[in-house]
Order: structure tokens, then C-alpha cells, then sequence
């Protein structure tokens, strides 16, 4: 089989590295990549948002799967795209990629289905939203409906910072038309936990819970990033709690995609929240998780190619997924400043001494190959994870990992599954 991936991050690299382990896998190609994809595949220099260009990448490859790292291809209409030239695509259509493009959407879908979700309101007029805003008084979660890179949700505590951000988003238009719609929601507390699923359009097959760590600072502090690290399993959500969970946020809304005549196929990522009310759906992924992707694949124990292909084909059906009784645990080392402004081009070094740590892998997030060298090109770096018999190890395992691995300007939290442990009693 030759697969294209799309992407470039520490996710990609996983998947990369995951789908180089299957026998079907004969040539692997990563577009745009990183500079530790370059050492799986082929990396491409064709952006994941150049749907015409990765179209022809495909048909100029021969590929037969295609799978999408992030979602922006996806929502685009990357699966559309490639399915008018017969080539499969790990990732749901543009119509069903919406569970993530538009907040308004998936919430809807969410009510239709009966899946536990905030109570919310959708408003296209900003006049419309400062009343109710001002009616119902914070706290409120104010959403952009459309993809904000991560930054479109907004938990307000006062009404005037309610209204401030109301103004931000459908006024001064601070993420362009991603705030022409907003959608204003109960906040709801708890802890969060993730809950992903491969999915065929009407089957799926559950991974391991995870929980990632959102906050750039030690205990949940400072702004939030795209994930600082994350474990898996998450022990809010344990195993035998999986099927049940599934039924509640995976299998309404495949069905309810399967009855619009748009069936989901690809990974579906519920974000939920551990409420007193029991567990409701924050939002929806079409896609892996990243960091979480990372623990997530170093425990899965079977062929992650044949999954993908059986899911875009629409035949999960005689395919097992199969996880490893172990944790993982990802530490995500970051450039100092980042969310904010950060340095880049700095010369990573101790990567091999770190990957000698006993069940360490170390995936490579914004990097780049040069002369033998790995550098640095983006804010989240390296994702130093790590298989352990419980969480206590493998949390040890990646520290000391992260301990060998050395470049100027390096920040990571020092208290990924510390959440875990406290809950576990560790
Ligand atoms: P989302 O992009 O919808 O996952 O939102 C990002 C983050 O905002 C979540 O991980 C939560 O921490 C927070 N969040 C979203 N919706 C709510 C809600 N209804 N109540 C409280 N926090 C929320
Ligand atoms: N780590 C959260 C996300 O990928 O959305």
C-alpha cells in the first residue's frame, strides 16, 4: 500500500511511525511533514490546506489511502475531493468534518442525536446576543462558530467580559467569519477527559480514554495551548466504562450522520467533561487529538493501516482493535513564550539518548531535517512519550527521556498526569 499523510505535526510523525510498523505499508509519503516524518517517508512540500495540490500528489503517487492529520483539510473537502478520483481518504466529507468546522452544527447534532451537551443558543445578530447575554448574566462559554486555530471559545465570568467578547468576535470580527455566528452556552465544570473512536459510517471501535493538558502553565495555568501533553489511559474514564460511554457519545451521532445520508468515516474525538450530571459532550473532533494521538498509538497493538483502510472503505467489521494494557504518557517540550511569540531554529540535541530510555518513543513535532541536524520551527517541539506499567512509570520514564534531550529556549510542564495520579491515589 502507499499511504499520503497530511500534516505536520508530532501527530503526523505518530502516525507515520505507526503506519511504517504495518507489512501493507510499502511507501509512505507526509505532505508537508517534519523532520521526523523525513525519517519515516518521503516528505512533500504541499501545504495541508492545498486541496489541488495534495489531489495531484495522490494521483501522481499512486496512493491508495490518503489519511488526514488535521482538520482544516478536511472541513475543506479533502475526503470530496479525492473521492471524485477514487482515491480513499481516512477523514469524513466536508458535510460531516462540520462536527468540528461549525460549532452551531455540531451542537445541533448533538440535541437531534440526544447526546449530553450544554444548553445553548445560536445567534447570527450581535444585537440579538447582547440581550441574552445580558438577560441571563455570566458565566457563560462564548464559541465562534467557525475554526479559530483553538482560540474561538471563550469562558466569560462576568457579563461585561461576556459582552466584550461578544463584541470581539461578531463585531471587530477578531477570528474573520469563523464569528459571524456564535454560539452561547452554559459553562458546565468538571474534569475533562477525551474519548476517541474509529469509525466505518455505521460501526466503530473504541480506543483508550486520554486526557490532555490544554494549559501552557503547571496546574492548569496561563493560556491555553494546543495541548501540552496527555496520557492515556485517563483513569476518570476507565475501561469498563468504554461501551457505555460509546453509546452515549459515538453511536448517536454516526447514526444520526448515517440517516442524513453522510456517513462519518475516519476518527471521532469526543471532548467530555465530568460533570455532576454525569459526563457531557464539550465538542467534537474529526480527527486525532494532538498530543493525544501520541500515548494513543504507542498503545495501540494492531495494524493501524488495515484500520484506517477498513474505515475509509466503510468495513470495519472484521478488524480488531486491539490496545496495550500499559499507559503512555507525552510530554510536550515547547520553545519558551509559546502560545505567545517564541524563538525558532535552535539545534535539538540528546534525541537518540532519549529514545534509549526503556519505552520511550520521541516524536517530533515542529521540526525540521537539516544536514544531518534537527532544529527547531515551531512552538511545540518534541512530544517525549513514554509506555509504562502504570501511570507513576510511565510519567518517570518520559521525564528522564525529557532530561536527555537538550536545545536553548526549552519549556515543558513538569506536571503532566499529576491529575491522574492524584485521582489513582499515586
Ligand atoms: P472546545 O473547543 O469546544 O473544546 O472548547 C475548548 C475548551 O473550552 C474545552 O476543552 C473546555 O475546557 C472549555 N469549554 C468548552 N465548552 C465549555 C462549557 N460548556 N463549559 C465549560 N468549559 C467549556
Ligand atoms: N489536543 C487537543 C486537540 O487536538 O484538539
Amino acid at each position: 500500500m502507499r499511504i499520503l499523510i497530511v500534516g505536520s505535526g508530532g501527530r503526523e510523525h505518530a502516525l507515520a511511525w505507526k503506519l511504517r510498523q504495518s507489512p501493507l505499508v510499502m511507501d509512505l509519503f507526509i505532505a508537508p511533514g517534519n523532520g521526523g516524518t523525513a525519517q519515516e517517508g518521503v516528505n512533500v512540500p504541499v501545504a495541508d490546506s492545498d486541496l489541488p495540490g495534495l489531489v495531484a500528489l495522490a494521483k501522481e503517487k499512486r496512493i491508495d489511502l490518503v489519511v488526514a492529520g488535521p482538520e482544516a483539510p478536511l472541513v475543506l473537502g479533502l475526503q470530496n475531493a479525492l473521492e471524485k478520483e477514487g482515491i480513499p481518504c481516512f477523514g469524513p466529507s466536508a458535510f460531516a468534518a462540520n462536527l468540528e468546522g461549525s460549532k452551531a452544527f455540531s451542537k445541533t447534532v448533538m440535541r437531534e442525536s440526544g447526546v449530553p451537551t450544554a444548553p445553548f443558543m445560536v445567534f447570527d445578530e450581535f444585537e440579538r446576543a447582547r440581550a441574552f447575554v445580558q438577560e441571563r448574566g455570566a458565566p457563560l462559554v462564548i464559541k465562534a462558530d467557525g475554526l479559530a486555530a483553538g482560540k474561538g471559545v471563550v469562558v466569560v465570568k462576568t457579563t461585561e467580559e461576556a459582552l466584550a467578547t461578544l463584541e470581539d468576535m461578531m463585531v471587530r470580527k477578531v477570528f474573520g467569519s469563523a464569528g459571524d455566528r456564535v454560539v452561547v452556552e452554559e459553562a458546565l465544570t468538571g474534569e475533562e477527559a477525551s474519548f476517541l473512536a474509529f469509525c466505518d459510517g455505521e460501526r466503530y471501535a473504541v480506543l483508550p480514554s486520554a486526557q490532555d493538558h490544554k494549559a501552557v502553565g503547571e496546574g492548569d495555568t496561563g493560556p491555553n495551548t494546543g495541548g501540552m501533553g496527555a496520557y492515556s489511559p485517563a483513569p476518570i474514564l476507565p475501561r469498563e466504562r468504554y461501551e457505555e460511554t460509546a453509546e452515549l457519545v459515538i453511536a448517536p451521532i454516526l447514526r444520526n450522520l448515517a440517516n442524513k445520508g453522510q456517513p462519518f468515516r475516519g476518527v471521532l474525538y469526543a471532548g467530555l467533561m465530568y460533570t455532576d450530571k454525569g459526563p457531557m459532550v464539550l465538542e467534537y473532533n474529526v480527527r486525532f487529538g494532538d498530543p493525544e494521538c501520541q500515548p494513543l498509538l504507542l498503545r495501540l497493538d494492531s495494524d493501524l493501516a488495515e484500520i484506517m483502510l477498513a474505515c475509509a472503505r466503510g468495513d470495519l467489521g472484521g478488524v480488531e482493535v486491539r490496545c496495550r494494557p500499559e499507559t503512555a504518557l507525552c510530554v510536550v517540550m515547547a520553545a519558551k513564550g509559546y502560545p505567545g511569540a517564541y524563538p525558532k531554529g535552535m539545534e535539538i540535541t540528546g534525541i537518540p539518548e532519549a529514545d534509549a530510555v526503556p519505552g520511550v518513543k520521541v516524536f517530533q513535532a515542529g521540526t525540521r531535517l537539516e544536514g544531518g541536524k534537527i532544529f527547531s520551527s515551531g512552538g511545540r517541539i518534541l512530544d517525549v512519550t513514554a509506555l509504562g506499567a502504570d501511570l507513576a512509570q510511565a510519567q518517570k520514564a518520559a521525564y528522564e527521556a525529557v532530561g536527555r534531550i537538550h536545545f536553548q529556549n526549552s519549556y515543558f510542564r513538569g506536571d503532566i498526569g499529576a491529575k491522574g495520579l492524584k485521582r489513582i491515589g499515586g
